[in-house]
């Protein structure tokens, strides 16, 4: 499975994915905010995560794709999306993230979510997709609202990130098909005119 965009290669992984994971990984800056990943990270941490990411390519019934973001220009991965808790009975799925941090503040999540709402909403035929995010991640509530996502509601004392061992309130946000294809080609203009603006 592979979907292509203008600057990225959202794909399986491969078991040579390891040494950009943990590139991304080791930054503090990108986990303490993730649910998983340990802090430090490790070499058989990020090779855990690429076997296990494998694995779930391959299971049957599959309610999980986790996408790896290759940077065409630099052969390189900067990052992870994926869809999870897929629901074929609910017509409802999840969606995380994380970009290295050199990458951030470039668009490069917001394209890898168009792409991968795109896929969520047309070929898996979900209806309503959600997300999370602590209520300290700016920069991922931002990117959620910046998508069109609609604030649902927070949970308090939620979640304890494996990096940090810290409890945190989460915000929920949801997105239904109707929405996302109504803002669509004003998202995709503010893209495009992002990465034109950064050439
Ligand atoms: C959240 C994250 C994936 C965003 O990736 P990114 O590629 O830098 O995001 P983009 O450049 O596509 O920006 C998306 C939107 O969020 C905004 N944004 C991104 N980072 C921001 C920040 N630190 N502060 C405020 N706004 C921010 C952007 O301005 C943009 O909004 P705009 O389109 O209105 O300009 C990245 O910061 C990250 O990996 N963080 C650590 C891991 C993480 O928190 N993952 C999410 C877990 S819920």
């Amino acid at each position: 499975m592979k979907l292509e965009t203008k600057r990225l290669i959202l794909r399986e992984p491969k078991p040579s994915d390891w040494k950009d994971v943990l590139e991304g990984c080791k930054d503090i800056e990108v986990t303490r905010y993730l649910g998983t990943a340990p802090h430090p990270y490790r070499e058989k941490d990020a090779r855990g995560f690429i076997k296990h990411c494998l694995k779930k390519w391959k299971e049957k019934n599959q309610t999980s794709f986790p996408f790896f973001i290759e940077l065409k220009s630099e052969k390189k991965v900067i990052g992870v999306i994926e869809i999870l808790n897929y629901s074929k009975q609910h017509k409802i799925c999840e969606t995380g993230s994380w970009i290295s941090k050199d990458y951030w503040r470039k668009g490069y999540i917001t394209e890898a979510k168009l792409a991968v709402n795109e896929f969520a909403f047309n070929k898996l035929k979900v209806r309503k997709m959600e997300t999370g995010a602590y209520e300290k991640n700016t920069a991922s509530n931002a990117t959620q609202k910046a998508m069109g996502y609609k604030y649902e509601g927070t949970k308090l004392k939620h979640h304890i990130p494996k990096s940090t061992g810290k409890i945190h309130d989460k915000h929920f946000y949801g997105l239904f098909k109707e929405d996302w294809k109504r803002n669509l080609p004003k998202l995709k203009k503010k893209l495009n005119d992002k990465i034109n603006r950064l050439k």
